[in-house]
């Protein structure tokens, strides 16, 4: 960079930043913190909304500037912290893809010209095009969130665990009515082709029983382990049926059944990810039919990622939010924020490009008994290549 663009750009003192891919608790809290701090040391703060959708528009001139851009100040953001969703809005848009195009030198251009530095808010897919988009130039630094805590080089994301906090509660409420019936749940929970979410809910919960995308299940067998815990159950004097003969088994959505994989729904979004769901559907329908006992699907749909963050989400947001300034500050562009251990700290956005981690399942998950495995620690974790479909 020549110098004269240098002090140009250290003049202009403007940070960017944007939220990406599918919300969760915690974004605003992030969004707030990083407005506070860079208002402490002399940065103004400008939002992007919509994800990358709406830098792409506005470099293509589809929109006006004023159009897809929010100043934020700290009498702005003071109570969003709060609050679930993000106000600065999402999508899945990406500058490598839009409408099958490549636009990404006009969006770098565009955001390089504007601000100092670029936050972009998200996952994989979001963060994954801003590893892309600093490998070409573009001064930007990344904030890792996502329900799916899939997003290699961080212990942990935003937003993940607001969705254990509402799942493990959701599969906990739900065992008064199925006891009350002797009923078994398939409860669908999100996550994609990463198990976390279902796996930590389902120990919070101590689900009789979990799949996990990672280990493919032998559906005639997870059916006999059902039954035969349903059938083990003593009948105790005064119940036709022992309210402990339900079981709650906690279905990652992504999970893959032998001789048939994960269940699909037959389109993609924005970044080319294929939507998977409807397994707990699909379970269900089998289990009836092979069986002789009843079962019911529970969907928990985008609740998973709906209302407010839980204190440690907020407490991420913070760490995240400041570290992201001081890495702007240092000029450590190309680096997402990151937890390991209990250090907040920073990786290279390329080590998010095409990659996921996801659970070790010969270490952590017990495929012939559906069952999580717990070795008394948190780590048991692996990153590999994300699937090309
Ligand atoms: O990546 C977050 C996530 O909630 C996944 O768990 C889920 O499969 C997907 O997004 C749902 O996407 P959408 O919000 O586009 O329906």
């Amino acid at each position: 960079m020549s110098r004269g663009l240098q002090e140009n750009i250290k003049m202009k003192r403007k940070i960017g930043v944007l939220t990406g891919g599918g919300d969760c608790p915690g974004l605003n809290n992030a969004v707030k913190q990083v407005v506070e701090t860079a208002t402490e040391r002399g940065y103004e703060v400008e939002g992007l909304t919509e994800g990358w959708k709406g830098a792409i528009m506005a470099a293509l001139g589809e929109l006006p500037i004023e159009t897809v851009t929010l100043p934020l100040n700290p009498i702005s953001v003071r109570k969003i912290n709060r609050e679930g969703g993000t106000r600065l809005m999402s999508s899945r848009e990406t500058p490598f893809n839009y409408k099958k195009m490549d636009v990404s030198d006009l969006v770098i251009k565009f955001l390089n010209d504007r601000y100092y530095s670029v936050i972009t808010i998200g996952g994989e897919d979001t963060n994954g095009s801003s590893g892309k988009a600093a490998r070409k130039g573009l001064r930007v630094v990344g904030i890792p969130k996502t329900i799916d805590k899939d997003l290699c080089g961080t212990d942990i994301t935003l937003g993940f665990e607001s969705a254990v906090d509402y799942v493990t509660k959701q599969l906990e409420r739900l065992r008064s009515t199925a006891g009350s019936h002797g009923m078994t749940y398939f409860v669908e929970i999100m996550g994609r082709r990463a198990g976390h979410l279902a796996y930590w809910s389902a120990v919070g919960d101590d689900s009789e029983f979990l799949t996990i995308p990672e280990a493919e299940i032998d559906m005639d067998l997870l059916f006999e382990r059902i039954v035969k815990r349903r059938e083990s159950m003593p009948m105790e004097r005064g119940y036709t049926m022992d309210g402990r003969r339900y079981n709650i088994v906690a279905v990652a959505e992504g999970t893959k059944i032998k001789g048939l994989g994960e269940i699909r729904q037959g389109k993609k979004d924005n970044s080319g990810n294929i939507y998977v769901g409807g397994i707990a559907d699909y379970l269900t329908k089998e289990f009836e039919a092979r069986t002789k006992y009843e079962a019911r699907p529970l969907v928990l749909g985008h609740l998973q990622r709906a209302g407010s963050p839980v204190p440690r989400d907020r407490l991420l947001g913070r760490f995240f939010g400041i570290k992201a300034i001081e890495l702007i500050e240092k000029g450590d562009f190309g680096y997402m924020v990151s937890l390991r251990g209990s250090e907040v700290g920073k990786v290279s956005l390329d080590r998010v490009i095409d990659r996921m981690r996801i659970l070790d399942a010969e270490r952590c998950y017990d495929s012939s008994n559906f069952r999580p495995i717990l070795r008394g620690s948190f780590n048991h974790e692996i990153e590999v290549d994300k699937p090309k479909h």
